[in-house]
């Protein structure tokens, strides 16, 4: 990690704090993420509980397709996983991922993903991009387990518009494909989506995961009345006006005049009887 990524997470992971009025947890992290991260640096040096994807042959995984990457670093995105030696079966969006990524596969792209967890997604995209830079961000960067001089991790908290336009300010470039896994919180994923959608080239895709999962969880949805993310594209696909607490009128007319199409798919993970595996690809002009 350069000392600039460093500064930006250890400065914004403490701003969260001031900003949220948590100042008891403010002052005992000032201490606490800095022991982190040094040891997040030795961790990575020595790949300790780490991946150093660099070591690893990309030639072995030539012949592999999007789902064989997920399944082999066990990442929730292909058709299965493993938890306590059990498998299960998962959201299974790689036939999506690879019909609308293909055109992506062989150039050189910059690709962010905000909810890179322990980086398992990012690890399968470092084969399938092979040409590409990987950027993940998370609320916790420390559980990050895979290194590599293509992948760089930061900090961000999607709930957090203020983290959020900083986090854009300081990519100092714009973006192929942008993907959200990260809260899966209907405000998150719209505000996120207002100011990432800017960050993402012409021509670029912009991937939400796992999109009406607050219909299950109803944590995810704690307002009353207000327009998913799922109708509000719904609505953009039909050119139809809405109402959200989260977009003003420029917002929107930002979005109508930037969009160029969107794909609402469906994959396979079923819970409480719902399918919970929604994903869009909205395409930027
Ligand atoms: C479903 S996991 C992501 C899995 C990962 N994308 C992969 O492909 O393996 C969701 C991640 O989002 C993170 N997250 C939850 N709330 C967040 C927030 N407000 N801001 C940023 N990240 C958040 C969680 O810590 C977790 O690591």
């Amino acid at each position: 990690m350069s000392i600039q990524n460093f500064w930006f997470s250890y400065k914004n992971i403490l701003r969260n704090e001031f900003i949220k009025k948590k100042y008891f947890s403010l002052s005992r992290k000032i201490i606490g993420v800095l022991s982190k991260f040094i040891i997040r640096f030795f961790r990575h040096k020595f790949s300790i509980n780490c991946t150093n994807l660099d070591k690893l042959d990309i030639e072995d995984f030539l012949d592999y397709e999007l789902n064989d990457l997920f399944i082999k670093f066990n990442c929730d995105k292909g058709s299965y996983f493993i938890q306590d030696q059990k498998k299960i079966l998962s959201h299974n969006y790689s036939a999506f991922y690879e019909k609308y990524f293909k055109p992506f596969k062989n150039k050189k792209i910059n690709l962010l993903e905000l909810g890179s967890h322990e980086g398992k997604g990012l690890a399968s995209f470092f084969f399938y991009f092979s040409n590409s830079k990987l950027y993940g961000a998370n609320i916790n960067p420390f559980q990050m387990r895979f290194e590599s001089i293509r992948i760089t991790e930061l900090f961000v908290d999607v709930s957090n518009q203020k983290i959020l336009n900083s986090l854009s300010h300081h990519l100092k470039r714009d973006f192929d494909i942008i993907i959200d896994d990260a809260s899966h919180n209907l405000r998150d994923i719209i505000i996120t989506f207002l100011i990432f959608f800017k960050k993402l080239k012409s021509k670029g895709v912009y991937v939400i995961e796992d999109i009406n999962q607050l219909k299950v969880f109803k944590e995810l949805n704690p307002y009353k009345n207000e327009i998913t993310p799922i109708e509000i594209l719904k609505k953009i696909q039909k050119k139809e006006h809405f109402q959200s607490s989260f977009l003003t009128e420029n917002d929107k007319e930002y979005l109508f005049n930037n969009i160029e199409s969107i794909k609402i798919e469906k994959g396979s993970m079923i819970i409480e009887e719902e399918n919970v595996s929604e994903i869009a690809f909205i395409f930027k002009k």
